[in-house]
């Protein structure tokens, strides 16, 4: 028996992940345990969590893989910082104590976070080979092109090439500081979202706004060629020099300063979005070109954090030259860790690779899972009151109905989601045909920002009806975003076509209004026996009596809080907010029957997470 550990860590978003002979047997990220949102420590919690789920101790480990080689990356760090002397000095101070501390000593802070008692090979892959490995290996293909799109790692910002069997070859790459990740998210960092975090709601407020400054991100912030690669005007941006990412000449492009977090966002902050949502399109769409031209693969593997833009993949997909295309999961660093295990196994090891129509990563349902004796324990020690339902198809009935009477539903299942989208194990569940549904979920439940969309779990089987996706098309990742079908669309006249801004939102547009966004796009996650027995069942139950073959699926956390992990973070959430239903395997609990359901709880609670 081969073991090997995978760790992504001291950057962002630390995960563990664990191989045993080939199979992914465990992965979850440490944020979901220390319950800080993209916590970058040693993910000592998922280490010990992957080592558990395997019944091995340490010393078992064959070998430890890390996501990067952090010798190259403070290469990066000194040369940037010599290049632009003496203005990035501030930068090069704040990032040398943890260099000083923990990064350059990697190889002992590894086997120190092992208890001392790993011995055996830490093995250092390159940023984006690890990025390339997590696409590649679990995929379904025997063979396909390898894209990743990323910030930054050592010097590498983007790089493909192709993958064959076992083995992957990475052919090209773009260096820092030009990198789509780190353009995107200088946009992010100038609309008033968070670095690393906020980039999923610059994406989701692209299409309240028009993109009128297209023409002029090409003219005047990046050089962009043909192929895809481009050359960014430094002078624009910060982050090589300065502790921002746009420099005070962005500023004067724009005519204004970046929006303060949390100020009203305004037409042109959508404007915005939508023109540099619209530029890293047109990249990726270029780059796939490219990147199919030069190896004349059939299908695509995408990582790297950009590749978490669902609406470029849609587009990739419906526009772009592929037949087929499969994403990571865990498409940010989280995932490295992943990758740099399977990478020891097949490229390093040469072990044998046999692909199969499902993928090897197992609907990326990787981490923990509660027994139902844990949970009645833990119910007890709290006082809830519950039902137990006997099996899944009573279960089912019961929750489907609650979902149909507009309820919402917090539902825990399983083993935890690896990657950011909760994908119905750890989901909150609503009624797609709702149309207080939107509303209510972000403002009631989630503590979120209002304009942001929801996303529908649809039957696979079901998909191409409702969505423009041709039939079979599989997004069990919820990493796709395509048109909901104008045969499902409601016609929009008068005063609401003329609608702008953010009112777009109060636009009814379609039969599931919950879940099409204002462009009509929806981000879809197919469902299927295969991969999600129970959660499939619901939906076919909800459906028969519906008519309506879908949920709405937001991941189960409230604004700045990691998704849960435990049936006690999930009872803690449900109690603090509107949540009317929570759902822990089979024990079903209702808010109104709960003796310790108290008004107001929710400030406490939202207390205790930094907003994103
Ligand atoms: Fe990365």
């Amino acid at each position: 028996m081969t073991s090997i550990l995978g760790i992504s860590a001291l950057y962002h978003d630390s995960a563990a992940a664990l191989v045993v002979d080939g199979e992914i047997v465990a992965a979850a990220q440490e944020e979901r345990f220390t319950r800080k949102k993209h916590d970058a420590e040693f993910p000592q919690h998922a280490v010990e969590y992957c080592l558990r789920e395997a019944g091995i101790q340490p010393a078992d480990l064959d070998f430890v893989g890390f996501y990067d080689k952090p010798l190259l990356k403070f290469e990066r760090l000194l040369e940037t910082y010599l290049a632009t002397a003496p203005s990035g000095i501030r930068t090069f101070l704040m990032a040398m104590p943890v260099w000083m501390r923990q990064k350059l000593h990697l190889p002992r802070e590894i086997r120190r976070g092992l208890g001392g008692a790993f011995r055996k090979s830490c093995v250092f892959a390159e940023h984006h080979e690890s990025h390339a490995a997590s696409a590649f290996f679990p995929s379904p293909f025997d063979e396909a092109a390898i894209l990743t799109l990323d910030g930054v790692g050592e010097w590498a910002t983007s790089s493909f090439g192709y993958g064959r069997g076992n083995q992957i070859t990475l052919t090209h790459e773009q260096h820092f500081p030009h990198s789509l990740g780190l353009l995107y998210s200088a946009f992010t960092y100038f609309t008033g979202f968070r670095v690393n975090s906020g980039e999923y709601k610059l994406m989701g407020l692209a299409p309240y706004g028009q993109p009128k400054y297209v023409d002029l991100i090409l003219k005047k912030l990046i050089d962009l060629k043909e192929d895809g690669s481009f050359r960014m005007d430094l002078s624009y941006f910060n982050y090589c020099a300065g502790l921002t990412m746009t420099s005070r000449k962005f500023d004067r492009l724009f005519g204004r300063p970046p929006r303060q977090p949390e100020a009203p966002l305004t037409e042109q902050d959508m404007d915005i979005a939508a023109s540099i949502q619209q530029v890293t399109e047109e990249v990726m769409l270029r780059v796939a070109r490219h990147v199919h031209q030069q190896t004349g693969m059939k299908n695509l593997c995408l990582a790297g954090g950009v590749a978490l833009n669902c609406v470029g993949n849609g587009r990739i997909l419906r526009e772009g030259p592929f037949d087929d295309l499969w994403i990571q999961p865990a498409a940010g660093d989280a995932g490295g860790a992943l990758g740099v295990a399977l990478l020891i196994w097949y490229q390093l090891l040469g072990n044998r690779r046999e692909t199969n129509r499902n993928d090897l990563q197992h609907g990326s349902l990787l981490g923990p899972q509660a027994t139902d004796s844990e949970i009645r324990v833990f119910l007890d020690s709290v006082g809830a009151r519950y039902r137990l339902l006997p099996d899944d198809e009573q279960l089912c009935d019961h929750v489907s109905d609650l979902i149909a009477q507009e309820k919402v539903v917090g539902w825990c299942q399983g083993r935890m989601e690896f990657g950011p989208r909760a994908l119905g194990g750890r989901s909150i569940l609503g009624d797609a045909r709702s149309t207080k549904m939107q509303s209510v979920m972000n403002l009631k439940i989630k503590f979120r920002e209002s304009f942001r969309p929801f996303a529908p779990s649809v039957l696979e089987e079901k998909t191409d009806e409702y969505f423009e996706m041709r039939h079979g098309q599989q997004s069990p990742y919820m990493l796709l975003v395509a048109p909901v079908r104008e045969s499902h669309r409601v016609a929009v006249n008068g005063a609401d076509a003329a609608s702008s801004g953010i009112d777009k939102l109060k636009v009814l547009r379609s039969r599931v209004p919950a879940i099409t966004h204002v462009d009509y796009s929806a981000r879809v996650q197919t469902v299927d026996p295969r991969r999600h027995g129970r959660y499939h069942r619901l939906i076919e139950k909800f459906q028969e009596k519906t008519g309506c073959p879908m949920v709405i699926n937001t991941s189960f956390n409230v604004r700045g809080e990691p998704i849960v992990c435990t049936p006690e973070h999930a009872y803690r959430c449900f109690m603090a907010t509107n949540m009317d239903v929570l759902v822990l395997e089979r024990f079903v609990l209702l808010k109104t029957e709960q003796p310790n359901a108290k008004e107001h709880e929710i400030n406490r609670y939202l207390a205790e997470f930094q907003l994103d």
